[in-house]
């Protein structure tokens, strides 16, 4: 179990929570000096606003903690870092869903990444008691494999390259006794992957496909495809450095279909799993990709390059073929894809696309379940025009100023896919750009509880 929770012991502290509309009559029913402390520390009808109340004897005896509604379960989430060294236990019986979510909140902030800076706060022993409505395992699943994207987001590229996420694939392969195979370098154009090829030959670290399956094959097939670009400088088409900065992050697709599949296998999830990563630094020399190069692509179709920094897309063209061409019963592709899609949604709402409308209602219904926002957006067709080339099968990306940029990266990769396999791609920023209860700066894993829950809903 994670060390933010723990078992049932008398010494715990209780947790009340009560609804904002809710805490003026709830105080009405409290003792003058429960009254009297939470006025005295300006208790508040709003989401956030707590209270450590002490006894008579000024030792802390119970929090009172605010939620907007039974929706609000990151509020749970702030309070491991406020409050004192302890256990804690939820007082009352909350509503099962928020009691769930709150739980997992309170893991997610329990999070911090610690490699080069010694200096946290180490020592903060704020664990809680699991409810008896929440199940441990699952718990710890959701908490456990969040961190593992997170780190693996937050590593810098200098440490973690192609090389360094094979050997986080190498970790399933040795503890799950999952089935690796690996090409790299030269042989991704022996083994046709021109595309894969094309993108990471401009960096001294060489570009890799990771090629991971699990389980039994009389199983219905899943096969997940992460863009694992280990560091985004765009390439000859160069980044700003306001846009290059948080680029290490570019492998976080990579990083939520290790999370996911670690996660599959774990709980043995009955189905037959492959995992796919095109593992590239999209890098800057004289060996670089250039626009205007044209390449053929594992497909067979020919493909324009347009602009260097629209670099997933090209390396997950060739992973989805190879994808379809066992034709499973489930596709689904993560990749921090589009600046277009932090435009539309911002950076809490991952975008997803999907052939398959029951598809589209089962993610939804999953992202509601585990509160783990995502908004479907459109294969809008008539943008595929957009992609027409005059030297090639397509372009990879619109040379026109016509916007919908995440919807060409989606039509684009759309024509890598066998159009009978339903498939979901899911454009996420994976990152969070302030500190929030539950969610610090930093990498962060978007969609994962929600696809994981989608999986087991349908296999599970
Ligand atoms: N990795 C970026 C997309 C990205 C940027 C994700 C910022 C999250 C935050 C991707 O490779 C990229 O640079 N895309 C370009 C495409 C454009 C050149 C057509 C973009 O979105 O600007
Ligand atoms: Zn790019
Ligand atoms: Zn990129």
């Amino acid at each position: 179990m994670l060390t933010c929770y723990t078992d049932k012991t008398d010494k715990s502290i209780p947790i009340i929570v009560v609804e904002a509309e809710n805490l003026e009559v709830w105080l009405d029913n409290q003792s003058d000096f429960l009254q009297n402390i939470t006025a005295s520390h300006g208790l508040k009808a709003q989401s956030g606003s707590y209270c450590l109340a002490t006894n008579d004897l000024g030792q802390l005896h119970q929090v009172i903690l605010v939620v907007d509604d039974w929706e609000d379960f990151w509020a749970l989430g702030q309070l491991p870092k406020l409050l004192p060294d302890g256990v804690y236990h939820l007082a009352n019986e909350y509503p099962d869903t928020w009691v769930s979510l709150a739980v997992i909140a309170w893991g997610l902030e329990s999070y911090q990444y610690t490699v080069f800076k010694k200096s946290h706060d180490h020592a903060k022993q704020t664990k809680l008691v699991l409810p008896d409505q929440c199940e441990p395992n699952a718990i710890n699943h959701a908490v456990k494999n969040s961190f593992w994207v997170r780190d693996l987001i937050n590593t810098p590229a200098e440490n973690l390259g192609p090389e360094e996420l094979v050997l986080a694939a190498r970790q399933l392969e040795e503890q799950q006794s999952a089935d690796l195979t690996i090409i790299s370098g030269e042989d991704l154009l022996v083994q046709r992957y021109p595309l894969i090829h094309a993108v990471g030959r401009g960096s001294a670290r060489v570009p890799q496909l990771i090629d991971l399956r699990w389980g039994d094959t009389n199983h219905p097939m899943v096969t997940l495809v992460g863009k694992g670009v280990c560091f985004d400088s765009g390439g000859l088409d160069i980044k700003t450095a306001a846009g290059m900065l948080h680029m290490k992050k570019d492998m976080g697709g990579a990083a939520h279909v290790l999370a996911l599949a670690r996660w599959m296998m774990s709980v043995n999830l009955p189905v037959s799993l492959r995992v796919l990563i095109p593992a590239v630094e999209n890098s800057i020399s004289g060996w670089s990709y250039r626009p205007g190069d044209v390449f053929s692509s594992r497909a067979g179709l020919s493909v324009e390059i347009i602009n260097t920094d629209a670099e997933g897309r090209l390396i997950l063209a060739d992973a989805l073929a190879e994808a379809s061409s066992d034709s499973p019963d489930l596709l689904i592709d993560f990749a921090t894809l589009t600046g277009a899609r932090h435009v539309a949604l911002g950076c809490d709402l991952p975008g997803f696309y999907t052939n398959n409308d029951d598809l589209a209602d089962e993610l939804l219904t999953a992202s509601q379940v585990q509160g783990d926002p995502l908004w479907r957006l459109p294969l809008y067709k008539p943008y595929r025009s957009a992609l027409k080339s005059d030297v090639a099968d397509l372009k990879h990306c619109s040379d026109a100023p016509v916007g919908g940029g995440s919807i060409t990266a989606a039509l684009f990769l759309s024509e890598f896919v066998q159009a009978s396999i339903p498939w979901l791609h899911i454009d996420v920023g994976a990152w969070n750009h302030q500190n929030r209860p539950g969610r610090p700066k930093g990498g962060e894993a978007q969609g994962l509880r929600a696809v994981f829950e989608l999986l087991q809903q349908r296999y599970g």
